[in-house]
């Protein structure tokens, strides 16, 4: 390599170094409510939901993110700033709690997993969420929390099988099932 491609090639990976190391966020993000979130925050946030959220979410956060195609349902828009699962009145925006126990629990039955991501990213990410759609700048947009009762079946729940197992007894249930089943073709697939 001669002097002044060697200088050349190091001007270019000098370059390329900033531009990788440079971050999203240089200031402050303004919200209608609390305080703004700060640049470290946000540039976390980033780095995280890139990490874990993307390949739903997508990069804007629009929900078209490269596994998104055939996903049903498809992956929640974060652009359009409205959600399902929000602990205020409806079409109003979520809780910072709602959110949190979303991401951390997950929505049985859909592609959303539950995330078991460490509390400063999680609340990161949640943070830069809130980048996605202008509403979260509007006062008007927020809603006031809902308050959930306590679950009645809570404790209910062990009292009424070990209820149940006092009246039970399950001598006369094997012989009876053993009758009721005696004609039945045996398959492979359920042996007796
Ligand atoms: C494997 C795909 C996938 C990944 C990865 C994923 N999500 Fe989701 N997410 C979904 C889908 C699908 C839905 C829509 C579920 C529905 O409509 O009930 C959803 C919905 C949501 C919602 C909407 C809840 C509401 O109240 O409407 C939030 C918030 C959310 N995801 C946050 C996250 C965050 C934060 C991450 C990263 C830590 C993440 N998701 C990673 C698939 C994913």
């Amino acid at each position: 390599m001669t002097a002044t491609r060697s200088w050349a090639w190091w001007t270019w990976v000098a370059v390329a170094a900033v531009g990788c190391s440079q971050k999203k966020f240089s200031e402050p993000y303004k919200l209608a409510s609390g305080q703004p979130i700060d640049v470290q925050t946000l540039n976390d946030g980033h780095d995280a939901y890139m990490l874990y959220c993307y390949g739903c979410h997508g990069e804007k956060g629009d929900g078209s993110g490269p596994s998104s195609a055939t996903m049903r349902p498809p992956p929640r828009n974060f652009s359009r700033g409205l959600f399902k699962f929000a602990g205020v009145e409806a079409g109003k925006l979520p809780t910072d709690e709602a959110l949190e126990r979303t991401v951390r629990r997950g929505l049985n039955g859909t592609p959303m997993l539950p995330w078991d991501i460490p509390d400063v990213e999680r609340k990161a990410i949640i943070a830069y969420l809130k980048t996605f759609s202008p509403r979260w700048q509007s006062a008007d947009e927020y809603g006031t929390p809902i308050e959930i009762s306590p679950d009645p079946w809570k404790e209910k729940r062990h009292r009424r099988f070990s209820g149940a197992k006092k009246f039970t007894t399950w001598r006369w249930a094997a012989p009876a099932a053993r009758v009721a089943t005696r004609d039945m073709p045996r398959t492979k697939r359920y042996p007796r």
